[in-house]
């Protein structure tokens, strides 16, 4: 089989990734090469036996990754950034797939989402694209519930308004909001062990703490815990964000929407203190006047892991939320329903697991399509 190397299977987004391959038994019909940016010459993972031994590769010896068909990558944009021209300065023409956002917008890279855009991928393969790119968490997130709509070409324009997980930073990320929750608790402890405490003097407790600068805010530059953040990545220096900027256009480009037929995204992303999965409020304008029944058919049939959620309170409370889609590929779509604004106005509410199908999945079954 293609031998296959693999960069930064050790950090959280390669974690997921080496565990649904384990899984999918991905590992059958090739040969797996590991590379390392600190372990070179290391025994490489075996998955408790699950592969063959081997040694860890240097993963900057580019001579090393040249003699490879096929690279995948989850070891983040600082890595991509330095090797992949370096590798192509050379001549070298094997596949790259990435899971970072360095290369996504180039005019000559694709972004995987193979169950809403197998077309463009093929027409890419086809057409000699070499380089396949995950796209941003919350947009592949929102194209696997509600892409049917998007793919009949019946959504005129989406704002997204998001409720990112600390994931999307990073694991260090993750760790610093349960610390700060723990650090709020600690505060009050005392307060919280006497049901008769007076709430206020919580409150106000908890309020000094987060803005006593005690709070380890590394990561996240303010405090998250019992709090939220309105500002994702990049200021673009035109009121927008990077992060809210990428949902047009790469939910264009997944789509491979002409500039006639482009579809207008745009919104506010919001990090708040949830672990892994990432949500958004849509609101959508529709080309036609569909009945909600009709519209959950679309959604729910698009493809095996979008699950209309009945628009109730008892169903959206057990199925919607964060808690209940971490872990899971299946990306519920609920709180649909025609908004006051007018027939062709909906609202819907989408939850997704950023590491499966906002990083890992893609990656891995753009893999697949490549070595099948
Ligand atoms: N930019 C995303 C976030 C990461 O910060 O949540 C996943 O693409």
């Amino acid at each position: 089989g293609d031998s296959v190397g693999f960069v930064g299977y050790r950090g959280m987004v390669g974690s997921v990734l080496m565990k649904r391959m384990l899984e999918e038994n991905d590992f059958e019909g090739i040969t797996p090469v590991f590379f390392s940016t600190s372990q070179a010459g290391k025994p490489a993972p075996t998955f408790d036996g699950a592969l063959e031994e081997s040694t860890l590769q240097d993963a900057h010896d580019i001579d090393a990754l040249a003699k490879l068909p096929i690279i995948v990558t989850a070891q983040g944009g600082d890595y991509t950034k330095e090797v992949h021209s370096k590798l192509r300065e050379r001549g070298w023409d094997g596949l790259w797939i990435d899971a970072a956002s360095t290369l996504r917008m180039n005019d000559d890279s694709v972004i995987v989402l193979d169950p809403i855009n197998r077309d463009v991928i093929d027409r890419g393969l086809d057409s000699g694209v070499k380089d396949f790119i995950g796209g941003n968490c919350t947009v592949s997130c929102l194209l696997m519930g509600l892409g049917g709509l998007f793919k009949q070409g019946l959504v005129e324009w989406t704002t997204s308004m998001t409720y990112q997980a600390a994931s999307g930073g990073g694991a260090r990320h993750m760790r610093e909001v349960l610390k700060q929750f723990g650090d709020l608790s600690g505060s009050v402890s005392a307060e919280l062990a006497d049901p008769a405490s007076a709430i206020l003097e919580i409150d106000r407790k908890v309020l000094a703490k987060q803005r006593s600068g005690e709070l380890d805010t590394t990561q996240f530059g303010a405090p998250l815990g019992g709090s939220l953040i309105p500002w994702i990545d990049a200021d673009l220096g035109n009121g927008q964000s990077k992060e809210e900027w990428k949902a047009d256009a790469e939910t264009n480009k997944i789509l491979g929407l002409s500039e006639e037929d482009r579809v207008i995204m745009d919104g506010l992303c919001v990090r708040i203190a949830t672990m892994r999965s990432h949500s958004q409020a849509l609101t959508m304008k529709l080309t036609e006047d569909l009945s909600v029944e009709e519209i959950e058919k679309i959604i729910d049939e698009d493809n095996q892991w979008s699950k209309v959620i009945p628009n109730t309170k008892e169903a959206s409370m057990e199925g919607l939320t964060p808690v209940a889609a971490s872990g899971s590929l299946d990306i519920p779509v609920g709180r649909i329903r025609k908004l006051a604004m007018g027939p062709q106005y909906i609202s819907a509410f989408t939850v997704g697991d950023q590491l499966l199908w906002g990083a890992a999945e893609p990656v891995r079954r753009m893999l697949k399509i490549a070595t099948g």
